[in-house]
């Protein structure tokens, strides 16, 4: 991409060499869309904006930029023409929706939002400001998972008969309380993970349970077996609860089986020491944002693409975590998903 070009996308001009961007939210996740934003050429980190302005100020520290005084600044500031949605779910529906009101593109963390009603809201909004409105459903992008799509599309693997997630990462009660159950702030990798590559489940069942944490009341592993129309049974495991310690440690592993061969993708291919945050060691972590954050401002803003991940998976991945959870109400009982939107 030339660094000197002037791009004129649906009526809208990125002049100078790039995509300038702010991030709304400096927690523990501005790390890697910092790392991510850095490594691409085409982006540029504008600023950042977060009540807590030490964080703020941390980021901008590391990745550059200026501090935003408020979010309005940041949507005011010419030089910004990406907005990404870093804080707690339950404000994402707010700043994604103004951010689009005010001709901004969005990439908005996961879970986008804890209600049908405001995934909707978004869907219309970008459609009614013509700006692209993407789910940071990062697992999707890790180029080994690309590639188990590739084979099931291609029938390489013949008739699909099982897909495993086993996702173990051990977060002390201070980080898991950032983001309470694993069904709702996890297992949503797991169901946009399985839309990606298999489709809707039919029916599923689910249990929950708390093992480590003292103050917080909510489930910390959790796990769900999803039946396919082909008869393929997806089966979906989550835990912050225990580090997986054993000679073939299972931290974040895929497995799709099919009659005739099988696609392992495992966050183990590499890791290295760094303890600063969670996953920060696992590369295999950070490239999904790194090759997210290129799929967005490459393809999607600069190249008027539509993603990869988008607001209806959104919407059906909260439909599998809704039917999760009745499921769980229900004591594993069989729930059917109901993908009516
Ligand atoms: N895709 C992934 O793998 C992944 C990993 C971790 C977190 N996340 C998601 O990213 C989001 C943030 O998670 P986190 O771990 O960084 O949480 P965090 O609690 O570390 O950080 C959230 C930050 O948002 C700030 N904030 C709150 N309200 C705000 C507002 N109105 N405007 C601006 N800033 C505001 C808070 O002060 C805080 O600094 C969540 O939706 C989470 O689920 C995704």
């Amino acid at each position: 991409m030339p660094r000197d070009f002037i791009k004129s996308f649906r009526g809208w001009t990125i002049s100078e060499s790039n995509v300038g961007v702010a991030f709304i939210g400096a927690g523990i996740v501005a790390e890697m869309h910092g790392r991510a934003v850095a490594a691409n050429p085409n982006a540029k980190l504008v600023g950042i904006y977060d009540p807590k302005t030490a964080r703020a100020k941390a980021v901008a520290r590391k990745f550059g930029g200026k501090v935003f005084g408020s979010f309005e600044e940041a949507l005011d500031h010419p030089k910004v023409n990406a907005i990404h949605v870093l804080t707690p779910p339950e404000r994402h529906r707010e700043v994604a929706l103004k951010s689009l009101r005010a001709g901004k593109h969005v990439l908005v963390e996961k879970p986008v939002a804890w209600r049908a009603a405001d995934i909707k809201k978004l869907q219309a909004a970008a459609t009614n400001a013509n700006r692209i409105c993407m789910p940071a459903h990062n697992y999707i992008y890790n180029p080994a998972l690309r590639r188990a799509k590739r084979l099931i599309d291609e029938g390489k693997l013949g008739r699909i008969s099982s897909l495993w997630v086993l996702h173990n990462i051990y977060h002390s009660e201070d980080v898991a309380s950032r983001y309470g159950g694993v069904l709702r702030a996890v297992c949503v990798h797991h169901a946009y993970s399985l839309l990606y590559l298999l489709g809707g489940p039919l029916r599923l069942t689910a249990t929950a349970s708390c093992i480590h944490y003292q103050r917080l009341t909510c489930e910390d592993q959790a796990m769900i077996v999803c039946q396919m129309a082909n008869g393929a049974i997806a089966n979906l495991w989550c835990s912050f609860a225990a580090k997986d310690l054993t000679s073939d440690p299972w931290t974040v592993v895929y497995k799709v089986l099919g009659t005739d061969g099988g696609v392992t993708c495992s966050w183990n291919e590499a890791q290295f020491e760094d303890n600063r945050g969670p996953g920060w060691g696992l590369p295999c972590y950070e490239e999904s944002f790194r090759h997210e954050i290129d799929h967005f401002i490459n393809r999607c803003v600069l190249g008027g693409e539509q993603p990869l991940s988008t607001l209806g998976e959104a919407l059906d991945a909260l439909r599998i975590i809704e039917a999760a959870e009745r499921s769980c109400r229900g004591r594993g009982g069989m729930e059917t998903v109901d993908y009516k939107h």
